[in-house]
């Protein structure tokens, strides 16, 4: 999952050797992950807007568009239409279980390339589509490929990298994942101007092209001595080693990757371990941020943007613009993420960011709700429609540099070596998990709950704004070895954290820990 292995730069030590070619190579496949899974966050909305794509597999949803008697709310509440984007998240779900296993025993690179051949399957299926049946399974397939591909791809990027610039590479596959959603919102705009309806085949078969540049990559590129070496070939370790850093001069990272290699061997119950008292503020951590990083209802956003935007009256061409809008939001404040999260710390952009969603949901609600009231029927001014769309910019910005890359930097840098796996997992899963219900439940929730579905996300979101500012300390700029002490200090977490915790990390599992995946 995005971000997913990487090791955060604090804490990092200074190894010899630099960003070789090898490691830029690596960069571009690893964003080719990214952009895979973004654009299938992005995609579907706007395919789902298109009204020949809603006449051939959803005819009701689309008679009902035409109905003016209809609810505006109502509109596009259809599960089979959900599953068409939800589907891919449960499958993703499922398969991200079975590639950490994969990805340990045969490799990153096959886990790469079985991701990869997955995708492309999946997306022939659906430019190919001719039925339901054919839609849902690529995108199945699809869901497949990402579990496998975000599962693979952060632990290859975080074990080539050099160790010093592993903590900007992580919010760099956020930043990636937010390029795909925007590439996938700028091909539905184009696509849908073209004559004959056939467009949003387009859309969906162009998923094809990052996907083979992700088998490409994976075939050519060799595997990461981490992987070579936790499958017992020292001396192929080692080589590796020298080649990706350019330099003969890597006696103290292999040292390193050795000694957590060996570590993390001796971890055979990382689940035992992470259920330990001492482990309780990480798991607590682990489960509760990917779940409210959904329950932001961010995803609302990504995934069903136009027809949100259709919803409220924008036309079908608006709509898509108005995607393309909040997409290019969501990138540059990806950016402002990446620039200040070392130098402000975390909890400053949980908090700004937290405050900022919520002012920004709660306008919204209240805009939607003066407008369209209960039954669901008015119109917006067009400086009402400019209004809501800053506001849903403004929300996006917010959520782009604090929940969406923290939401995965955190349980990343959080996870001692001995749980850093299951801590991963946990991460992963419960993110697939509530991204599949909101993805499944949004349209409901929005015909049964109407404006009032802002308000909602919002109360979350003053929750877990709440939370943060309560129980997440900062770690910015600490290193992973002294995060217990962190931990240590804080007035609820303290007891939880024995004394000798604090002074038995050890300093070399740090730099290499990603063994376990
Ligand atoms: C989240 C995705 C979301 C994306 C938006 C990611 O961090 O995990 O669910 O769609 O951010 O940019």
């Amino acid at each position: 999952m995005a971000g997913g292995g990487f090791v955060p730069q604090v804490g990092a030590r200074n190894y010899q050797g630099g960003v070789t070619a090898l490691v830029v190579i690596t960069c571009v496949v690893a964003a080719m992950g990214g952009l895979i899974f973004g654009y299938d966050i992005g995609v579907s909305g706007g395919v789902t807007g298109m009204p020949e794509f809603l006449r051939k597999f959803f005819p009701a949803t689309y008679a009902k568009t035409k109905d003016t008697s209809e609810n505006e709310y109502c509109k596009y509440d259809n599960h089979l239409l959900t599953m068409f984007t939800s589907s891919l998240y449960l499958a993703g779900l499922v398969a991200s279980f079975f590639a950490s296993g994969v990805t340990r025993a045969f490799g990153r690179k096959i886990s790469m390339l079985f991701g990869g051949l997955v995708f492309l399957l999946g997306a022939i299926l659906n430019g190919a589509a001719m039925n339901l049946a054919m839609l849902i399974i690529g995108r199945l397939l699809l869901g497949v490929g990402v579990g496998f591909a975000n599962q693979s791809v952060p632990v290859y990027l975080s074990e080539m990298a050099p160790a010093k610039i592993r903590g900007a590479l992580n919010i760099g596959f956020q930043m990636a994942i937010t390029i795909g959603i925007l590439v996938a919102q700028l091909v539905n705009y184009g696509t849908a101007k073209i004559q004959g309806g056939w467009g949003w085949r387009l859309s969906l078969a162009l998923a094809a092209v990052p996907a083979i540049m992700l088998i490409i990559g994976s075939i050519f590129l060799p595997d990461t001595p981490n992987s070579i070496l936790e499958r017992g070939h020292t001396e192929k370790a080692r080589r590796m080693l020298q080649k990706v850093r350019g330099t003969d001069n890597v006696d103290e990272e292999f040292q390193d990757l050795m000694d957590a290699t060996k570590a993390a061997k001796k971890v055979e119950h990382p689940w035992r371990n992470i259920l330990q008292p001492r482990y309780r503020p990480q798991l607590i951590m682990c489960t509760l941020i990917p779940f409210f990083q959904q329950i932001t209802g961010i995803n609302v956003i990504m995934f069903y943007a136009p027809v949100l935007f259709m919803t409220l009256g924008f036309g079908q061409n608006a709509s898509l613009m108005s995607a393309v809008i909040t997409g290019t939001v969501n990138v540059v404040a990806t950016l402002v993420s990446m620039y200040s999260v070392d130098r402000f710390g975390r909890r400053a952009l949980f908090l700004e960011g937290g405050m900022q969603m919520i002012v920004c949901q709660i306008a919204i609600g209240i805009m939607i709700g003066l407008k369209f009231g209960v039954s669901g029927i008015g119109t917006l001014s067009s400086f009402e429609a400019n209004l809501i769309l800053f506001l849903i910019c403004a929300y996006v910005a917010a959520f782009a540099w604090s929940w969406g890359p923290l939401g995965w930097l955190i349980p990343s840098e959080i996870c001692p070596l001995e749980i850093r796996s299951a801590g991963q997992a946990v991460n992963v899963s419960v993110n697939m998990l509530f991204t599949f219900i909101i993805a499944q439940g949004f349209l409901s929730m929005l015909c049964y709950m109407k404006f009032g579905l802002f308000f909602f996300f919002g109360g979350f979101v003053i929750i877990m704004t709440i939370f943060i500012f309560f129980f997440l300390p900062e770690t910015r700029n600490v290193p992973i070895e002294e995060m217990n002490r962190v931990w240590k200090a804080h007035w609820f977490w303290g007891k939880y954290i024995p004394d000798d915790a604090v002074i038995g990390a050890t300093a070399t599992a740090t730099a290499t820990a990603d063994l376990k995946y």
